[in-house]
């Protein structure tokens, strides 16, 4: 992997021209949707044992892959405190925050997105990155100790956010016609991992990116806007419609494993990050993944009658393939299908 400048410091030199790495000529002639009333579906944790919300949760699932989700459970404090420790995370002098920096061969720390050639277009952003579950898997060298609170803080945060991951696979299994118990089995000892996304602002905004068209590779991801700056776009009948996040809640999104365990009823949609002018952004992605041992493939009673429209194959390959592949919009789709 290619080493790349840090965002926030280059944001910090207030360039008359920002470096020509970052700009996208593409996405001015892309449409953006105007309608502020599209908008995602909003689903209601806590209403979630009556039919009326749980049609609602498999219509979400199936036709927006995408949604809100309020009434969640979590508590305030524990989002605060994670919303907070992330930001004086990113708010700490560079060379502070280099003690966690990645190193080659690794997937985890404190840095950019991975690039894999010197043409290749680069994000508006610096990002944090670290597997959280299960426990062996945890790096220690890349997760900070400034502030002082962040590893409980991540330590309480992901525990809620698996707890929650398993309540809404257990209403899915139902709404797929599948086996509850078979479907948990496979995330219970789920890889878990955090993405902190710090978008710094950006003089020339409607030219980058913070995030490159992509899907996640991902059985579900849990959404964190964590300051008050929007830029989540998801692509939806060829336009980018942006979200507004709801305060409080979180916004998940079917990843590409859990659109192949469905046997494509569910679709993983391809998302986008847009910059601010003037402000920072700041998101944390929970990445929620089957445990390792595991096959990636369509649930077998989806398939009793349906053909089988993707391959399975385990975890581990699954994971080496998103790795060593070119990152290009829903790649890991395109590779699984039959
Ligand atoms: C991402 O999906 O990679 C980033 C999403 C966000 O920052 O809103
Ligand atoms: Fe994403």
């Amino acid at each position: 992997y290619l080493p790349v400048e840090n965002v926030q410091a280059l944001s910090s030199k207030k360039l008359d021209n920002i470096p020509s790495r970052y700009i996208r000529p593409e996405i001015e002639s892309d449409v953006v949707s105007a309608d502020e009333s599209l908008q995602i579906p909003v689903i209601n944790v806590s209403k979630l044992d009556h039919e009326d919300e749980q049609k609602k949760l498999h219509f979400a699932c199936k036709d927006w892959g995408f949604f809100q989700i309020i009434n969640h459970g979590v508590a305030d404090e524990v989002i605060e405190k994670m919303k907070t420790d992330a930001q004086e995370f990113f708010d700490l002098p560079l060379e502070e925050k280099m003690v966690c920096a990645q190193v080659p061969g690794h997937i985890e720390g404190y840095g950019q997105v991975f690039v894999v050639s010197e043409n290749q277009k680069l994000d508006w952003s610096d990002m944090i990155f670290l597997i959280s579950q299960p426990a062996h898997l945890r790096d220690m060298r890349f997760w900070p100790t400034k502030p002082p609170s962040f590893r409980e803080t991540m330590e309480k945060y992901t525990t809620e956010l698996h707890k929650l991951m398993i309540q809404l696979m257990k209403l899915i299994a139902n709404n797929l016609g599948t086996d509850p118990e078979m479907l948990l089995s496979l995330f219970e000892n789920e890889i878990q991992s955090i993405k902190m996304n710090y978008y710094p602002p950006c003089a020339e905004a409607s030219k980058v990116l913070g995030a490159s068209p992509h899907s996640d590779a991902t059985a579900l991801t849990l959404l964190l806007h964590a300051n008050e700056v929007e830029g989540l776009q998801i692509k939806r009948d060829q336009k980018w419609v942006p979200v507004k996040p709801i305060p409080g809640a979180f916004t998940v999104n079917v990843g590409d494993v859990l659109e192949i365990l469905s046997n494509g009823e569910y679709k993983s949609i391809e998302h986008r990050a847009v910059v601010d002018r003037e402000k920072e952004r700041l998101s944390i992605a929970s990445f929620h993944n089957q445990k390792m041992g595991t096959q990636i493939g369509p649930l077998p009673d989806l398939v009793k009658t349906n053909k089988a429209l993707y391959r399975s194959i385990p975890v581990e390959e699954f994971r080496k393939m998103k790795l060593t592949s070119k990152q290009d919009g829903k790649f890991m789709i395109r590779k699984m299908k039959l």
